[in-house]
C-alpha cells in the first residue's frame, strides 16, 4: 500500500508500460504501486509465483493496470520471456526498473566464490542481461513506438555500501559497483545512440524491507541509528519518488547519474568530539599555533 500522498500529480507517467523486476515485494513492489498510481501499466517480474499473484491482485485493487510474469533475472531465457510477454501484453515498454537483487551478511573469509557469484550474477548480470533484452523495445524507434517518440527509460537499484567499504558484504559491494558502471556506461551508449536515459537509485536503510531484515536483523543490537545523519530508517516510499522523479518529464536532462537517497547516511562517521567542546578546543589550538616562536621546531615548543 503506498504510505503517503505524493507530491506528483497524478498522470505524470501516465500511458508509460514499466516493466520492474523484483516488483512483488520490497522497494520493488512500491515502484511499481506509484509508478501505477501514477498512470502506468505495470509488468512484474519475481521468481515466486505466490509473491506475484498476490502483489497482482494488490495492484489490482489499487486500480492499477498490472500483470506478473514468473522468471528469474539469472536465466536469459527467463529475461527474454518476461519482457518479451510484457510487450505482447500492453503493446510496448517505456520503463524498466532493475530492482530485484540478492543478499546475506558474511565475512569474506567465509563467503565461497559461489556464494559471491551468486550476488554478482543476480544484481549485476541479471541488470545487464535485463537491459539487453529489453534495448529493441526500449529504443528510440524501437518496436511498439512511433518514429516521432522519444527512446525510454532505465532505473537501476544500487545502493552505497561500495563508496568506501562494508563490513560482511563483499559480494554486494562488488555487485553494485558494477551496477553503477552499468548505468554509467549504458547512460554514455544507449543515451548517444538510442534516446535512452539510465539512472540510478542508491537506497540507504530502508524500513520494513528485507534488505533491512537480512543485514541488521533483529538479533543484533545495531548502534547504525546513531551515526544517521537524518537519524531515522528511510521508507520504500522516498525510494519510488525517487523513482517516479527520474522517470517523468522532470528528469529528462538526467542521464547516468545515481541519486543517493539514504539521509547522508554514506558520509556519516562515529563523532570523534563533542560540538560543545570543539569551540574551546579550537581556540586553544590556535592560540598554541599563533603563539608559536618563527623558526622553533614544533617538537620544541
Ligand atoms: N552465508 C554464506 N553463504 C551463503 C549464504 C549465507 N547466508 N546464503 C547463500 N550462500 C551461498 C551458498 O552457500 C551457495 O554457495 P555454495 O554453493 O558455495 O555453498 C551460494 O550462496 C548460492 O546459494 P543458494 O541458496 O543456492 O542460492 P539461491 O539462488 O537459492 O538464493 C540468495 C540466492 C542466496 C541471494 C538468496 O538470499 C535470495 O534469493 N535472495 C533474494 C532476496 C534478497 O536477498 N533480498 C534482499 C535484497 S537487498
Amino acid at each position: 500500500m503506498a504510505t503517503r500522498a505524493s507530491p506528483f500529480v497524478n498522470d505524470a507517467v501516465k500511458g508509460k508500460v514499466a516493466l520492474i523486476t523484483g516488483g512483488g515485494s520490497g522497494i520493488g513492489y512500491e515502484i511499481s504501486v506509484q509508478l501505477g498510481m501514477h498512470g502506468a501499466f505495470v509488468a512484474i517480474m519475481g521468481r515466486r509465483k505466490a509473491v506475484l499473484e498476490s502483489a497482482v491482485s494488490e495492484l489490482r485493487g489499487l486500480g492499477i493496470s498490472a500483470v506478473g510474469f514468473e522468471g528469474d533475472v539469472r536465466k536469459r531465457e527467463d529475461a527474454r520471456r518476461v519482457v518479451e510477454s510484457t510487450f505482447q501484453h500492453f503493446g510496448r515498454i517505456d520503463v524498466l526498473v532493475n530492482a530485484a537483487a540478492g543478499n546475506f551478511l558474511v565475512s569474506a573469509e567465509d563467503l565461497s566464490p559461489n556464494g559471491f557469484k551468486t550476488v554478482l550474477d543476480i544484481d549485476a548480470v541479471g541488470t545487464f542481461t535485463m537491459c539487453h533484452e529489453a534495448l529493441k523495445y526500449l529504443k528510440k524507434g524501437g518496436q511498439g513506438k512511433s518514429p516521432s517518440e522519444g527512446g525510454g527509460v532505465i532505473l537501476n537499484i544500487s545502493a552505497t555500501l561500495h563508496y568506501t567499504a562494508s563490513w560482511y558484504q563483499i559480494h554486494v559491494s562488488a555487485a553494485k559497483a558494477a551496477v553503477d558502471a552499468l548505468t554509467r556506461n549504458l547512460a554514455l551508449e544507449w543515451g548517444t545512440d538510442y534516446d535512452i536515459r539510465v539512472n540510478g537509485v542508491a537506497p540507504g536503510p530502508i524500513g520494513d524491507t528485507t534488505g533491512m531484515d537480512k543485514l541488521v536483523p533483529k538479533e543484533i543490537n545495531s548502534k547504525a541509528r546513531e551515526y544517521m545523519p537524518l537519524y531515522k530508517l528511510g521508507e520504500k516510499w522516498d525510494i519510488a519518488m525517487a523513482i517516479l522523479f527520474l522517470v517523468c518529464d522532470a528528469g529528462k536532462y538526467i542521464n547516468g547519474t545515481t541519486l543517493v537517497v539514504d539521509g547522508g547516511l554514506w558520509l556519516s562517521r562515529p563523532r570523534h568530539l563533542p560540538k560543545e567542546a570543539v569551540n574551546q578546543l579550537s581556540r586553544v589550538v590556535e592560540k598554541r599555533s599563533r603563539d608559536a616562536p618563527v623558526g622553533v621546531p614544533r617538537s620544541k615548543i
